[in-house]
């Protein structure tokens, strides 16, 4: 489950040089200006172990923490230019994938706002497996290949938000990330969505996520309850420096569900009560 501690507000600016489709040339091939017809879906297979608990399971609390980060991050794109996250962590495997699709999932829930999550991990990528998807060409072959994002992006069925995968390995990850390539690449996909999501590797031990703090508008932090240490922590912040972690992700904790269950059990029979009688006056 997840917490939000802290938010902040912070935005920095993109280039303005574009070398794949610009938006506007994008747009021009869409009729209705409200879906994004050219882009294809793809059907995930979910399990268990894709732990996608907004879509397991929408009633539980980790879920409603999840549309509640969604809630405070739109308050702050409202305060200013907020369209692209930077989602990472002090230390490996603390969920940082693991937040970005389900927060991918409450952004895309309510069938208003287009979603992108991209994969910046190049290195050790896992979306497709988690999602059980066919793989297909991503980021990576953006980078090196000049592959256009917009059509490299599927829209994930039924979960509603669009992913563009990792793609094939390369031997420059950090170099690739730190490109003007990347730049012109973020610059084009926040004209077609209302919201990236870019999953990344820790802080620790390499630079990829460092690398990433320009081209993204703020970061949220993932904290493992009980696993990553608090210098980690801090240190991260530090490293990114003031303003550009806008938010603390707590995930993994554990005991509030119960109690929360039993809210909403109580919640709902009483509702139910309430419908029926409504139901025998009427
Ligand atoms: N709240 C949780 N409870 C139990 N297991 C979890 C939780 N969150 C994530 N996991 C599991 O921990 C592992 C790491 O999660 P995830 O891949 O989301 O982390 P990550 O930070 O993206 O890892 P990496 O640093 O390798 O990219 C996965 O096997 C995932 O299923
Ligand atoms: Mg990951």
């Amino acid at each position: 489950m997840s917490h939000v501690f802290e938010a902040l507000c912070k935005s920095e600016g993109h280039a303005e040089s574009v070398d794949f489709l610009s938006p506007e040339a994008f747009f021009q091939t869409i009729e209705n200006g409200s879906e994004l017809p050219s882009i294809s879906s793809e059907k995930a297979e979910i399990r268990p172990e894709s732990r996608l608990v907004v879509w397991d399971n929408p009633h539980s609390l980790a879920a409603d923490r999840y549309r509640l980060l969604r809630i405070n991050l739109e308050k702050l794109q409202g305060a200013g230019k907020l369209r692209s996250l930077l989602l990472t962590s002090a230390s490996a495997q603390d969920g940082k994938t693991t937040v970005a699709l389900n927060l991918a999932m409450a952004f895309a829930g309510d069938g208003k706002h287009k979603v992108l999550v991209i994969e910046a991990d190049l290195r050790c990528p896992t979306m497709i497996r988690r999602l059980g998807l066919k793989p297909w060409e991503g980021l990576s072959d953006c980078l090196t290949n000049g592959l256009d994002p917009i059509s490299a992006a599927r829209r994930v069925e039924p979960l509603g938000f669009y992913l563009l995968p990792a793609g094939g390995p390369v031997e420059n990850p950090t170099e690739l990330l730190q490109s003007e390539r990347l730049t012109q690449l973020l610059h084009v996909v926040s004209g077609c969505f209302d919201w990236i999501l870019i999953d990344s590797p820790p802080t620790s031990p390499i630079a990829d996520a460092l690398v990433l703090k320009p081209r993204a508008d703020a970061c949220l932090l993932v904290v493992r309850s009980g696993k990553t240490p608090r210098e980690a922590v801090d240190d991260a912040i530090r490293q990114f420096g003031p303003g550009f972690v806008v938010g603390i992700v707590l995930n993994g904790l554990e005991g509030l569900d119960r109690e929360y269950s039993e809210y909403y059990r109580k919640y709902y029979s009483q509702a139910k009560a309430k419908k029926s009688t409504t139901a025998t006056k009427a």
